[in-house]
């Protein structure tokens, strides 16, 4: 996959600004924003987004529809994250990635489908980064900063990800590989599976749960 990064100062946000450009660019596109004055998340929820953290969205545009996208972003945000610091977190199941409670990392994903063809695929992720204040009570966020009292490059961390994409992109061409993949990595780790810690099971036992249900 070949990476194209865009950089921006300020966006009102990348996701939206690639949606209205997706026709016209090219697979790997990635838009960057130093901070984002409407910043999107989830279920129309907003993302505050302001300098410190790191923000992108990036263009995938595959021959085939990818249902377990979603997996291979969060798997990536967590492969990022723990790679660079060293820590251990905490998995929510299927979108969070927590430190004793908090967010650590937002993502999302749009897609245009057309018939059984996906025209495109557009991930937005928003890492909690070096924001000095972020108010823990209100957002249910924190930052690694906040975590380590480290600042930490957006330029390595925004490299990194996209090389963990990369591979799970690869993978994702091929869903038992994904999937063996997976598991292997995360299979014996807990995850919960609400914000109460003590709905935690293995990995594993969600996935297969999830893949029944599917
Ligand atoms: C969530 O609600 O957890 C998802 C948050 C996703 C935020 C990212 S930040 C970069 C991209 N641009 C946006 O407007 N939203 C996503």
């Amino acid at each position: 996959m070949k990476w194209q990064t865009r950089r921006f100062v300020d966006l009102p946000s990348t996701q939206s600004w690639l949606k209205q450009h997706a026709a016209e660019l090219p697979e790997g596109t990635c838009i960057y924003a130093r901070q984002q004055s409407a910043g999107q998340g989830r279920q129309t929820r907003t993302w505050h987004s302001a300098a410190g953290g790191l923000y992108f969205s990036f263009l995938l545009k595959p021959a085939s529809l990818l249902p377990e996208l979603p997996w291979a972003l969060w798997w990536a945000c967590l492969q990022t994250l723990e790679k660079n610091s060293g820590l251990t977190f905490q998995l929510k199941a299927p979108n969070d990635i927590l430190w004793q409670k908090h967010k650590l990392a937002g993502m999302l994903v749009d897609s245009q489908i057309q018939g059984l063809e996906p025209q495109y695929y557009i991930c937005g992720v928003g890492f909690n980064l070096n924001q000095i204040q972020i108010d823990i009570s209100e957002q249910s966020a924190c930052s690694l900063w906040q975590i380590t009292k480290k600042i930490w490059s957006l330029e390595s961390f925004l490299v990194s990800f996209q090389d963990h994409f990369a591979a799970n992109y690869q993978l994702l061409t091929n869903s038992t590989a994904f999937e063996r993949s997976l598991l292997l990595a995360l299979g014996e780790r807990k995850v919960q599976i609400s914000y109460n810690k003590t709905n935690e099971i293995l990995f594993k036992e969600y996935w297969h749960e999830y893949r029944a249900k599917r």
